[in-house]
């Protein structure tokens, strides 16, 4: 997705996950500083150690083999550690300092990673400084990227493995909400598979922490816009997991549509792609709606009726349907719980989830490497449009 649509406030609401300010002895500008305070891999039990690396061994270590994805704040590249042969991922991210001369995002992202052990999140190995104001994240690699695959013409999951991806991804979830994080930008292209057909979140750097018991105020500028739940479209600031889950719901949705389900230009207008499948919501669909800040003014006159299932009967079976418009409800009070989700008849009627393992392309297709070969083919067209133009017999 377009970087227009990315999420706005990385730098924001850092609440609860805001790491500990680093001991006084370290210099809270450099790169190092920052990769030794949460360096070494070590358990949520155990405090991270800090590991004395050297910015050239540290980085040295690693000879990078390929760009595969190219994100806000850095590059991010398939690599192999020159000791162990290991092929690793290597997320450069540069070190903005805020107001206080700290790197917060960077280092939320960095310990909510290192918190976060699951086989559905994706693994942090060591953080190593890089000259420059960056430093690198070591990460498990990961072979593709969802956005990547929905988009390959030749990706034909199975309902099983459709099945199994979809557990995958609420158990992740589920894990998440479990420890009070909530994500905040579930999209395609942060959804990791691998050739075993594990899926797993990657790029925390818009998550945060939340209480179960009581809701804080957050921002609403979060979650990429064709991903954001119409709660956050109408300007609330009092949201908790449910704005996962309909980031999640779209996503599911596009594994059998093989599209993004609506993509709106603007807040406006995604509220109205919105409104025109799920249909625009009554008193009686959605109660509090009335009460969302802007809600008298963004709200679309046109009464649309609900075409969920209409428009999807066809593509998926009535439980996935019914699953996924649970997801997709209007109302956040009315969305199920990754939990819930996880109950749900749809896992427990044939077929059985089975993890996907064969794959378009043997390895390495990301959003980066979908959208390179789409511009190349753009290209390729342009070109040969121009050749054509170019041997018309002119009648002048
Ligand atoms: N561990 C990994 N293995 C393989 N590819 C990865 C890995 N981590 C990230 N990528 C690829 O790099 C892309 C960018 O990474 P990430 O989303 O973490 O960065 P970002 O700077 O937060 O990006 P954005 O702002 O675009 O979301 C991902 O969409 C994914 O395709
Ligand atoms: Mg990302």
């Amino acid at each position: 997705m377009d970087s227009q649509y990315s999420a706005s406030a990385r730098g924001d609401n850092i609440g609860g996950v805001s790491p500990k300010p680093p001991h006084s002895h370290l210099d809270r500008n450099a790169p190092s500083a920052v990769a030794s305070a949460y360096g070494g891999i070590s358990t949520p039990a155990t405090p991270a150690t800090p590991k004395q690396t050297s910015p050239v061994d540290g980085i040295q270590m690693y000879s990078r083999i390929t760009m595969v994805g190219e994100g806000t704040y850095g590059k991010v590249h398939k690599a192999r550690n020159k000791e162990t042969g290991q092929i690793v991922a290597l997320k450069q991210m540069r070190i903005d300092m805020d107001r206080e001369g700290f790197p917060i995002t960077a280092m939320r992202e960095i310990r909510l990673l290192k918190q976060l052990r699951h086989p559905n999140i994706t693994q942090i190995f060591d953080v190593v400084p890089e000259s420059g104001n960056a430093v690198c994240v070591v990460m498990e690699y990961m072979d593709y990227d969802l956005s990547g695959l929905i988009s390959h013409p030749q990706w034909d999951p199975e309902p099983a493995h459709k099945k199994s991806l979809m557990q995958q991804l609420l158990e992740g979830l589920d894990f998440m909400h479990a420890r009070g994080i909530l994500h905040r930008d579930i999209k395609g292209s942060n959804l990791l598979v691998n050739q075993q057909g594990q899926v797993k979140y990657v790029d925390f750097g818009l998550a945060r922490s939340f209480h179960h018991s009581r809701m804080q105020e957050l921002t609403n500028r979060v979650i990429t816009l064709w991903y954001r739940p119409p709660e956050l479209l109408l300007g609330t600031t009092l949201y908790g997991p449910e704005v996962d889950i309909w980031s999640l719901g779209c996503v599911l949705l596009e594994l059998f549509t093989k599209k993004p389900a609506f993509q709106g230009q603007n807040d406006i207008d995604q509220l109205e792609q919105i409104f025109k499948l799920l249909g625009t919501p009554t008193p009686t669909i959605w109660d509090s709606l009335k009460k969302l800040p802007w809600a008298c003014y963004m709200t679309p006159n046109t009464r649309y009726e609900n075409r969920m299932r209409l428009m999807l009967s066809s593509k998926m079976s009535a439980s996935a349907v019914d699953l996924i418009s649970w997801m997709l409800s209007l109302d956040p009070a009315a969305r199920p719980s990754a939990a819930q989700c996880l109950g749900h008849s749809f896992f427990t009627e044939a077929p059985a989830p089975l993890p996907p393992t064969s794959f378009p392309v043997s390895g390495d297709w990301h959003e980066y490497e979908s959208k390179a070969e789409r511009r190349k083919r753009r290209q390729t067209t342009t070109a040969t449009t121009a050749k054509q133009r170019s041997q018309v017999p002119s009648n002048d």
